[in-house]
């Protein structure tokens, strides 16, 4: 069912709570990549525009339900401020009396943001109190924060049952690209799926099986598949408790309209170290005491023309240990054939985006989802509880 949005609401003077993530990676308490920032502009820009006073709330890291020096939102208020080109507004609490007082001051245009959500123990126990507390904070509910949509918490889920509740335009975009890409994809629709555990992605390949022509697996869960055909993969990470659910995913795809492709060559290294021996094999000449660290020429070839023959392309996760170069190259080959693909592409998930921004290639593929986790709940067919609690569209 389709959610009301902000173009909904008659924002004139009223009070927008606003859910973001702006859960973003900082080093030395300096903001390294700033695109779920940039992501939620356009709904920010909009409710200004609209002659709305804006309330944002947001989760940074896990602080485990204390106050951490660290990851207060101070910062990221100045980064926003510098971003829209007005002051931007922080207080030091979440919710409570001197929350209402600072929410109270704020006039038509002028933009406030709490405290970190998860510094309040009750924030990940979707406790009713403080869904009640952040709810007086606002006249209606924003939610923008698709990343944190499959988290059920009092700021993401509980407070939307307490006031008018709609989606923000990343959130509304997140759901349509990844939403049509199950429901209607233009075929052949193929999915590329990497990373190093196959534990983390049963859900999603099980999901996707019945709905893709061509399944792709890279990365070190490819490494688990090759375990369970009795390939020899050396010293390789692999993950033997996940055979049992790989001989049943080979089942599934003997039942399925898909075909699924593995690795048929691999670029080996005598450890896992940038500066290691390496070389390049066939897939069953994996010598003992080697490990698989990325997919071969021949792989990146064979998955490259998949990728160019196909009018939808879902990628989720590297192919190898990209984060060293001399490994980076059949993660590097896959982003390519994205970019220069005339296919709608979706890159989702953590590890895929980075590698894609990193590669620079990331303004050449129709979207990228800002939500690891929740993308792939959404992939998985899972309901995401942070949408289930916004208004219906009718
Ligand atoms: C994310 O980074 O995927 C979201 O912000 C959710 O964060 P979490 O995994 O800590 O809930």
């Amino acid at each position: 069912m389709a959610k009301q949005t902000i173009r909904d609401i008659d924002w004139n003077g009223k009070r927008a709570l606003v859910r973001v993530d702006f859960n973003v990676p900082l080093e030395n308490g300096r903001i390294t990549d700033d695109t779920r920032i940039r992501a939620a502009l356009p709904t920010i820009q909009y409710l200004l525009d609209q002659n709305a006073s804006v309330v944002l709330m947001s989760h940074l890291g896990r602080p485990k339900k204390k106050v951490v020096d660290s990851l207060r939102l101070a910062p990221i208020a100045q980064h926003l401020s510098n971003l829209i080109d007005q002051p931007v507004k922080s207080i030091p609490v979440t919710t409570g009396a001197d929350a209402t007082a600072a929410v109270q001051t704020l006039q038509p245009k002028d933009v406030l943001i709490l405290e970190n959500t998860r510094f309040d123990p009750r924030e990940e126990a979707n406790d009713q109190s403080m869904a009640q507390e952040l709810a007086e904070l606002g006249d209606v509910y924003v939610n923008d924060a698709f990343g944190a949509a499959h988290r059920a918490h009092a700021s993401t889920e509980g407070v939307a049952h307490l006031l008018p509740a709609v989606s923000g335009f990343l959130m509304e975009k997140e759901l349509a690209e990844l939403g049509s890409l199950l429901a209607d994809p233009e075929r052949p629709f193929i999915a590329i799926i990497g990373g190093a555990k196959i534990s983390d992605k049963i859900g999603v390949i099980t999901n996707l099986l019945g709905m893709v022509d061509t399944l792709l697996i890279g990365g070190g869960m490819a490494n688990t598949f090759l375990l369970a055909q009795g390939v020899a993969i050396g010293d390789s990470l692999a993950e033997p408790d996940a055979v049992n659910q790989v001989h049943e995913i080979l089942s599934l795809v003997g039942n399925s309209r898909a075909e699924l492709l593995l690795p048929t060559d691999c670029v080996i290294a005598d450890a896992m170290d940038a500066n290691a021996r390496k070389n390049i094999v066939n897939i069953h000449a994996v010598p003992a005491g080697w490990r698989i660290l990325d997919i071969g020429p021949e792989t990146v070839a064979t998955f490259g023309s998949k990728i160019h023959g196909a009018k939808t392309v879902l990628w989720n996760g590297p192919m190898g240990y990209f984060e060293a170069a001399p490994f980076a190259e059949g993660t590097r080959g896959i982003a390519q054939a994205l970019a220069e693909s005339t296919a709608r592409t979706v890159v989702g998930g953590g590890d895929s985006v980075a590698a894609i921004e990193q590669m620079n290639l990331a303004d050449k593929v129709t979207h990228i989802s800002t939500g690891g986790g929740a993308s792939l709940e959404l992939l998985e067919g899972r309901v995401l509880p942070g949408v289930a609690a916004l208004n219906d569209k009718s």
